[in-house]
């Protein structure tokens, strides 16, 4: 035998270069916001236990026919800190949820009494958060308003022809005992913030205001609301992090880019969703026409209005879950789906949700489909930065398998889809980042496990299952994908 003669350290020959690294990857920056989000409505139950009463969204499904109640949902309330653990085991850094307004001031009203119970979870739970290595991002208003505010619980419902998505107003215009909305949010925003302004960064007065506000007075009543409790958290309490109120959500593209009415359709799409919140908050501008020809019973903003709601939010921030193809009535249908849509940026038709008809008062009817839609992704990215040039987060962005039981539990740990979506999403935001020079700040997924879907919990969005009779939650084929670089955050609480 012959003795294999070793070889000398300095001949080594060393293995080729990794094909990926940092220096072929876009990544995110040291600073990114990275995160999941959830909301108390979708995931807490105990709607009637330590002091919380009810919220619009609890009447539900008491009203509309075949919708499942959140009464019970994913037990969150009680089981937080499983679920922490689990989402700190992700590797994010970012937590977004909401304090629901009725679990701290009960008897909802200015004056009534602090739930203290309700206080000391939230500590408990923002806590926990920060010792898992992780930081709390708080949204004061995720479609929980108090039903005090609803003098007929029964017009509570899914709103007709919206396909389960946008349900009937939230309350935003409405008066109880004779104090508006807008005052008694201020007071529980004021409450919230300032108890948890020491440990909380980041913050938002409302989640995506149009599925619920369904009048003129209702918009002027948030963007007021808004713009109140930010001077309060920047000058009285002097909070150092940062507010937004995150808008809906999916860009509305034309049908077809060449046909003029398309363009203008899905203009006017546009500048109803986000213009009418992102010109006085975000330019200082009046709202646009978009929502002006089309609610009759706006409130017109003064110019002491303007100034005073001008620069009230620090980043924009969008969930755009999917692009929404617009063209004016009547010829836009399911049956188009697939098949008509002609545009150089057309998207890969992986599944279709119910779909949304958003006419109620956009002026232009149009539909809306769950598409995988990356590209779009970058150009929405880009159009905001380019139109409201402010910081953009995407607060939530996330994708729907649909089942109803346990016996899709093996197809909903395997969702390949759900994981394309996410890869493709965050490769075309880091394009509009490091290629566009978008200002792009952040990005949480929707959502850490499969919840409430307003009225049903077929539309599994998470990253983890929930069995729906044992509450145990088991991570999907997509939570280890969504794993994060060690990064530190420059934001501290
Ligand atoms: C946005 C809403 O904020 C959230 O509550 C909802 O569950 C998701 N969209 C999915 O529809």
């Amino acid at each position: 035998t012959v003795e294999p003669t070793p070889v000398p350290t300095s001949e080594l020959v060393l293995p080729p270069p990794e094909p990926f690294g940092p220096e072929t990857c876009y990544t995110f920056p040291g600073d990114f916001l990275l995160g999941v989000a959830a909301s108390a409505v979708q995931i807490e139950g105990a709607v009637a236990d330590e002091g919380r009463t009810p919220v619009h969204m609890d009447a539900l499904s008491l009203f509309s026919p075949g919708r499942t109640d959140n009464f019970v949902a994913n037990e969150h309330y009680y089981l937080y800190k499983q679920d922490i653990e689990r989402i700190a085991s992700m590797g994010i850094r970012y937590y977004r949820f909401s304090i629901p307004w009725s679990r701290i001031l009960p008897f909802v009203l200015p004056g009534t009494p602090v739930n203290q119970q309700g206080l000391s979870h939230y500590d408990d739970l923002i806590n926990l958060v920060l010792e898992k290595g992780m930081l709390p991002a708080i949204v004061l208003h995720h479609t929980d308003t108090p039903l005090e505010f609803y003098p007929n619980v029964s017009a509570i419902t899914i709103a007709p022809g919206t396909g389960g998505v946008g349900y009937t107003d939230s309350g935003y215009h409405l008066s109880f005992n004779n104090v508006t909305f807008e005052d008694a949010f201020v007071n529980y925003g004021k409450i919230v913030m300032t108890h948890f302004a020491d440990r909380v960064p980041i913050w938002w007065t409302f989640n995506e205001p149009l599925l619920g506000a369904r009048n003129g007075h209702s918009i002027d009543a948030v963007i007021k609301a808004h713009a109140r409790l930010y001077h309060f958290y920047k000058s009285e309490i002097k909070g150092t992090g940062k507010i937004s109120l995150t808008l809906n959500d999916n860009f509305g593209v034309p049908r077809n880019p060449s046909n003029a009415s398309d363009v203008e359709a899905a203009t006017h799409f546009n500048a109803f969703q986000l213009a009418t919140f992102a010109n006085p908050i975000f330019l200082g501008q009046d709202y646009p026409d978009a929502f002006k020809d089309t609610v009759s019973d706006y409130v017109p903003l003064t110019a002491e209005d303007m100034s005073y709601i001008n620069g009230t939010a620090d980043f924009f921030s969008i969930q755009p879950y999917t692009a929404t193809v617009v063209s004016p009535p009547p010829n836009d249908t399911i049956a188009d789906c697939a098949a008509n849509i002609s545009h150089p940026l057309r998207p890969y038709c992986v599944t279709q949700s119910t779909t949304t008809t958003t006419g109620w008062n956009m002026g232009y009817a149009s539909q809306s489909y769950v598409y995988i839609t990356p590209a779009y992704f970058r150009t929405y990215l880009n159009y905001l930065w380019n139109t409201f040039r402010a910081p953009v987060a995407v607060t939530e962005f996330g994708f729907p398998i649909f089942g109803e039981d346990d016996k899709k539990q093996s197809d909903q740990e395997f969702d390949s889809p759900r994981s394309w979506y996410y890869q493709s999403y965050l490769s075309e935001g880091l394009k509009a980042l490091w290629e566009d020079g978008v200002d792009w700040i952040g990005v949480f997924a929707w959502s850490w496990a499969d919840n409430w879907e307003f009225g049903d919990y077929a539309q599994h969005f998470g990253i983890q299952t929930v069995n729906r009779t044992t509450q145990v939650r088991r991570y999907k084929k997509s939570f280890f994908e969504k794993r994060r670089k060690e990064q530190p955050s420059t934001l501290s609480p």
